[in-house]
């Protein structure tokens, strides 16, 4: 059950929520684009401009000015956690080159060691030749350098029993689970439900999101345990959007929407008048240039 009036959404304002029919509510008023532009997280890092998922994008975003970059994380066959998006590597490294005899280059069976071999950047341009495909705690490290916050989707968890408990491991050790990092720079996010449960569950205090398009039906129940949720931009509309924002999520606030992958100008504008709270772009310049208003 959801409120659409002035009076809710100036409550939620006012960091207020209402209770209407038994459901807790937030603001479905007009949309923050009222109070602020939406985030824009470089998506992969700035992937339109640098081999995705690897420290030169996460430099080149730096350089660009975002401190907001996403990337995705699954596990080696000896049980690190690396950032990489698909889950094999013949895409975005040189593997079948180096390991002809192992297709389909599945991520999961090769060791640390075999893919810190690999040449993660020529395919994207000879200037990335010798870009590695990071593991998580270089790269979480490089964003702490930079001083970024991250978006960490772990991806295909169903292919990595654990993999929530252990990438938290993995920022605990490289201190990104102190209060600083939980409630400004971090958010965690999956397709999976189930995984985005878990790690709620493991880390009540962290800010997570849903990727995809949950039904209106199956919103209440995930507002239970996750701040925020994804969906890919040409699946929403301005209804769908503030019915999200007409929720309360596991923090006591509004739900939020990131949309992704927006990469011109007019989906750009489209998307903020409807009101989400984040862009997530492979060409974040683009975004950040169609958004600003002085
Ligand atoms: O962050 C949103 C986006 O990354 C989801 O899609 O396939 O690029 O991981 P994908
Ligand atoms: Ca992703």
């Amino acid at each position: 059950m959801y409120v659409r009036s002035v009076s809710a959404a100036t409550a939620a304002y006012l960091g207020l929520t209402l209770t209407v029919f038994g459901a807790t509510t937030a603001s479905a008023g007009p949309g923050p684009h009222w109070l602020s532009n939406p985030i824009v997280y470089a998506h992969r890092g700035a992937s339109a401009y640098a081999p995705e998922n690897t420290l030169a994008a996460i430099d080149l975003a730096r350089e660009m000015g975002f401190d907001w970059v996403e990337n995705d994380v699954q596990r080696t066959s000896d049980g690190e956690l690396v950032v990489v998006h698909d889950d094999t590597l013949a895409r975005t490294t040189d593997v079948e080159q180096v390991f002809p005899d192992r297709k389909p280059w599945r991520v999961k069976d090769f060791t640390a060691a075999e893919i810190a071999r690999l040449d993660a950047g020529s395919w994207f341009g000879q200037e990335f030749a010798g870009v590695r495909v990071p593991t998580l705690r270089q790269y979480m490290e490089r964003v702490q350098t930079n001083r970024q916050r991250l978006l960490l989707e772990i991806k295909k968890p169903e292919l990595y029993p654990g993999i929530e408990e252990q990438t938290l491991h993995v920022l605990e050790e490289t201190g990104w689970l102190d209060e600083d990092h939980v409630s400004r720079r971090l958010v965690v996010q999956s397709f999976s439900v189930d995984s985005v449960r878990t790690v709620h569950e493991l880390r009540p205090d962290l800010i997570t999101a849903i990727l995809g398009t949950p039904t209106l039906a199956e919103l209440p129940r995930y507002a239970e345990f996750t701040d925020r949720i994804n969906p890919w931009y040409t699946t929403i509309d301005d209804d769908w959007v503030a019915a999200v924002h007409g929720l309360v999520g596991a923090h006591g606030k509004a739900l939020e929407v990131d949309t992704w992958i927006v990469d011109d100008a007019e989906t750009t504008l489209k998307v903020r008048d409807m009101g989400v709270d984040g862009i997530i772009s492979d060409k974040p310049d683009v975004v950040r240039k169609a958004v600003r208003r002085y």
